[in-house]
Formats: C-alpha cells, structure tokens, sequence
C-alpha cells in the first residue's frame, strides 16, 4: 500500500474474525516493525506472542478480576483520570464508538459490556504483549521507543490486512499476563497490541477517530511566512 494511504486508512480494530493468524505473518510484521528507531540503537523492546488456550487464559482471569471490582494494576506508572483537552478527546472517541454501537448514554449494561469487551481485548485471536529491559526504569525514553515499535506493528499489519487495537485494558492486570505469558521479572509490561483479520460488520470498526489540525498542534520558528 502507498504509505499515506495506509496512515491514513489505518484505524484501531475491535472486532475481529475467529480466522486464525499465521505465525509466518507474525514474525514478517514484527521483522517490519524492528526497524523502527530506538534511543541510540538499544532496541529495548521484547514481543510476547498470544494465541489459543494461553490469550483465553488471559482473557477469563482479567475478567473475572475485574469484574469483581479488583483495582488496576499495571506494571508501568499511569495517570489518573484525565482533564481538559484530554479528556474532552477521550470522551469524543467514546462517544463515536457508542454511537456505532448503538450503546445509548444511560445503557449502564451495554457500557460495561463493551469495558469488559476490552479486558478480552476485543476478542482478537493474537495479543502481543510489549515489555522492555527493567534495568531502563525509569523509563521516559524507553516508553518512547516501544511507542516507535508499536506504530510500525499497527502499520506492517494493516498493510497486510490485519487490524490491531494497541490496549492498556488488555494488561489492567499485569500479574495475570505476566502469569500466564511467563514473562521474566526482568521485564516491564509495557502495553498490549491485540490483532486479527478485521470483522467488517462490526461497526465500531468503521469509526475514525477525529485529529486536532497541524495549526492546532504545530508552531513554526523562523520560517519567512
Ligand atoms: C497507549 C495506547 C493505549 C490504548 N488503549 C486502548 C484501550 O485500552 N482500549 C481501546 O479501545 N483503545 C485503546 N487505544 C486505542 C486508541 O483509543 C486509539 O488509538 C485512538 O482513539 C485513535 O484512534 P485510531 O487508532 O483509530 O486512529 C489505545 C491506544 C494507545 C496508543
């Protein structure tokens, strides 16, 4: 695909086909995606692959964790709630995934639903579990760098027909991916990328999400004009 077009047409994906997803195709987007660039080459990133009874595992554990109202609880250092600008952002996504849905604002059932839908990390056959080198923390740049890698995994796979969804709520409860993963103490659980060949006639799917203007968030210096 023509690189605009595939920035541009790329969305996050919460639907997803049961159609398994090759291995092969795996690897070929993670050996895309590595060629992003990381603070002075470190390549700080580890990918834990999930599929089959493993992911499902992780799925039934973080929902029934949370669902008996257990806390977050993240292996990173997370914001609380947000204000402003921010939040302003994060409630117009909301709002337009809602819509999509058909979830009405007083709907309480169907909101929670669609939370819940996010600890399964939306169903997705794959969920590629990011993490980074301990010894990093704390870990500004770090985080920076696994953001770099991510990108280029949504993008190597929207490429090839595969959606993601890059997901904190799929690692809410890090103990239980960590668990079931076995991944080493060593390592810090980043963020979670849930994958999978994109259910067209989910309609969440078709929402684009909205994007401030480049003279909203740019500023120039010492340009003529
Ligand atoms: C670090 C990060 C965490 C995210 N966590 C979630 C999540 O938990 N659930 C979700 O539905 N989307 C999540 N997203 C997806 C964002 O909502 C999405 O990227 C944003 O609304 C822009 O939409 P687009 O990806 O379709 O362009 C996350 C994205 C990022 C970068």
């Amino acid at each position: 695909m023509d690189f605009e077009h595939l920035v541009r047409t790329r969305r996050s994906v919460r639907g997803y086909k049961k159609q398994p997803v090759p291995r092969t195709l795996i690897e070929e987007i993670l050996a895309v995606a590595v060629a992003a660039p990381s603070s002075m080459n470190t390549q700080p990133w580890h990918v834990h692959v999930l599929t089959g009874e493993p992911l499902e595992r992780v799925r039934r554990r973080n929902t029934e964790v949370m669902s008996a109202g257990g806390k977050v609880n993240r292996d990173i250092v997370t914001h609380g709630e947000y204000q402003g600008v921010h939040r302003h952002r994060q409630v117009e996504i909301a709002k337009q995934l809602f819509a999509a849905m058909g979830i009405a604002r007083e709907d309480k059932a169907m909101r929670q639903d669609w939370v819940m839908r996010g600890f399964r990390q939306f169903d997705a056959p794959v969920s590629m579990v990011l993490t980074y080198d301990r010894e990093l923390d704390p870990g500004a740049v770090v985080h920076f760098d696994l953001g770099a890698l991510s990108y280029g995994i949504c993008l190597a796979a929207w490429d090839r027909g595969l959606g993601t969804v890059i997901n904190g709520q799929g690692i809410m409860r890090s103990e239980i991916v960590r668990e079931e993963a076995d991944i080493p103490a060593n390592e810090v659980i980043m963020t979670c990328i849930a994958m999978g060949y994109p259910d067209d006639d989910f309609s969440a799917n078709r929402v684009k999400a909205h994007r401030e203007t480049v003279a909203q968030i740019a500023r120039f210096v010492g340009f003529a004009e």
